[in-house]
């Protein structure tokens, strides 16, 4: 079964528009476990625009299924997420410019660091994940650096379109099976939406995906609840 994590950013950049209480990213996320998420994926910015560290304690305290927190390499972030008792990190590329997360980290540029960075974060049993595009050399660099899990890209198969979709959704399928013969778990996620879900859902040796804006914006419409549970039957219509 591919399980569902959904990614909670957006509830908490809602309430940052206003620097108000509400809309609480955490009772959001419990009603997403109600739902069916098996999974709460927070993203704790170096800029701190939507999650911030009062966030991460209380997930971490009420939610009952998985905790996955998104950094980036910075020192500051890894003393916090060591410390946050989530179960699993996913390193991402951070820049401040961005509207979100851009591209994949450079694995093969960031080997050193995260030679000494991973085993830090496995300390306390947690999984480490390296968001990465599904490209066969940065792959094989996540392998050598001992991260047990690789989270394909799918930002990019997201906004293409026709046969150019089709290619990248290839590409994707190479890299999950490089990324299992290299001893790699595989999770998958970005820009994933109702749409665009199903074939995801199907990329061999997938064992998460992690969705938060396409949820988001439509539980605006129809409520937390339903859609994930929208979320959830797509995927597991895809993959049973
Ligand atoms: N996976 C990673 C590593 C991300 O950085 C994000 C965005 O925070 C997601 C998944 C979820 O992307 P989206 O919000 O487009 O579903």
């Amino acid at each position: 079964m591919v399980r569902l994590h959904v990614n909670v950013d957006h509830i908490a950049t809602v309430r940052e528009a206003r620097r108000d209480r509400f809309p609480d990213p955490i009772e959001w996320a419990l009603a997403a476990e109600r739902a069916g998420a098996l999974g709460i994926t927070c993203h704790l910015r170096e800029d701190r625009r939507h999650i911030q560290d009062a966030d991460l304690a209380a997930l971490r305290e009420r939610i009952t299924t998985k905790l996955n927190l998104e950094l980036s390499l910075a020192p500051e972030m890894i003393e916090i997420a060591r410390h946050s008792g989530a179960e699993a990190f996913c390193l991402v590329p951070e820049n401040r410019a961005e509207v979100t997360t851009e591209g994949g980290l450079d694995v093969l540029a960031e080997r050193g660091r995260l030679h000494e960075i991973i085993p830090r974060l496995a300390q306390g049993g947690a999984e480490v994940s390296l968001f990465i595009d599904p490209d066969p050399a940065q792959i094989e660099a996540s392998a050598e650096v001992g991260a047990a899990f690789v989270e394909l890209h799918t930002g990019r198969y997201a906004n293409l379109s026709g046969t150019d979709r089709a290619a990248e959704l290839e590409r994707l399928r190479a890299g999950a099976e490089l990324s299992h013969a290299l001893g790699l778990r595989v999770n998958a996620g970005h820009g994933l939406d109702y749409d665009n879900v199903a074939p995801t859902a199907l990329l061999p040796h997938v064992e998460e995906l992690n969705i938060g804006f396409a949820i988001v914006a439509r539980s605006l419409f129809v409520g937390v609840e339903r859609a994930v549970e929208n979320m959830h039957e797509l995927i597991q219509t895809a993959r049973p």
